[in-house]
């Protein structure tokens, strides 16, 4: 079967291009159909990049990226994204905010609310669909923009650090919750995180970006069985795949300043 996503010698810069800025530099992989994948890598590594530039937000500078064997050239509802902070429109309620992409698609008022409670129902917010966004807790809230970006039924997820604001016990969950979704819907993922023992949890493969430019540095396949389970977070195996993950990434430099 052919990939579903494929990065051809992707090349990503910003700015002048007498002085660029190199962001991302030769990036190949590919990705089947029903795969969850996880990037790392320290801050300012790309990773944010390469989402923008799969989603179709961004233009490589050169290299090709394809969904089904045709280069991405914008955004497209076959791919959708969920960003660390959800967005949600105050004013509006959690049904009117995951029901907008419907609405700009001018589906009537009818079909876009039952299509938007079938998606709160899968994210488990019922109960909340007359709730404004600051009635909502943090995870709550990452919940909706997740839902939101479901409800185009997209074949490519992604999300760039979705539960990087929340504390520890609360990603856990969401991370267990997103598997369970994952699995029920039978989605294609890319998740960007830089907590690597999350990225093991979840991921069947996980990518790891270099210091910027941001280079792959690898590409980790993770063996553990499915579903993956709390108890796998203290298994050797497990432990084994955290420190070949975190041995591939750099550590943070500190810039001297220039004298
Ligand atoms: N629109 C932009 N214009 C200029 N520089 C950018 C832009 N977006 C990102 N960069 C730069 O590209 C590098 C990678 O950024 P980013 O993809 O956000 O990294 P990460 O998500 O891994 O922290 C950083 O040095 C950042 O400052
Ligand atoms: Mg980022």
């Amino acid at each position: 079967m052919p990939p579903l996503l494929s990065l051809d010698h992707v090349f990503k810069s910003f700015g002048d291009p007498a002085d660029p800025l190199h962001a991302l530099k030769d990036i190949s992989f590919q990705m089947r159909r029903g795969e969850f994948l996880c990037v790392v890598g320290p801050s300012g590594s790309g990773k944010s990049t390469l989402l923008r530039l799969i989603a179709g937000l961004l233009q490589p500078t050169s290299g090709v990226i394809a969904l089904d064997g045709d280069p991405i050239s914008g955004p497209s509802p076959r791919v959708g994204i969920v960003f660390q902070t959800s967005n949600l429109m105050p004013w509006r309620t959690v049904l009117d905010n995951i029901a907008l992409p419907l609405e700009l698609r001018g589906e009537s008022k009818a079909r876009r609310h039952q299509i938007a409670r079938e998606y709160i129902a899968l994210v488990a917010l019922d109960g909340f669909e007359g709730h404004y966004p600051h009635q909502l807790s943090g995870g709550m809230q990452q919940r909706a923009a997740i839902a939101r970006t479901l409800v185009q039924n997209p074949e490519l997820l992604l999300l760039d650090e979705p539960f990087g604001a929340l504390d520890a016990l609360t990603r856990e969950y969401l991370d267990q919750e997103l598997l369970r979704i994952w699995r029920l819907k039978e989605m294609t993922v890319i998740m960007v995180t830089h907590a690597i023992n999350e990225a093991v949890w979840l991921a069947d493969r996980v990518l790891a970006l270099s210091q910027r430019p941001g280079v792959l540095k690898a590409d980790i396949p993770i063996t553990l069985p499915r579903p993956r389970t709390e108890a796998m977070l203290t298994h050797p195996d497990y432990l084994t795949l955290v420190k070949t993950v975190r041995n591939h990434i750099d550590r943070p430099v500190i810039q001297k300043p220039t004298p």
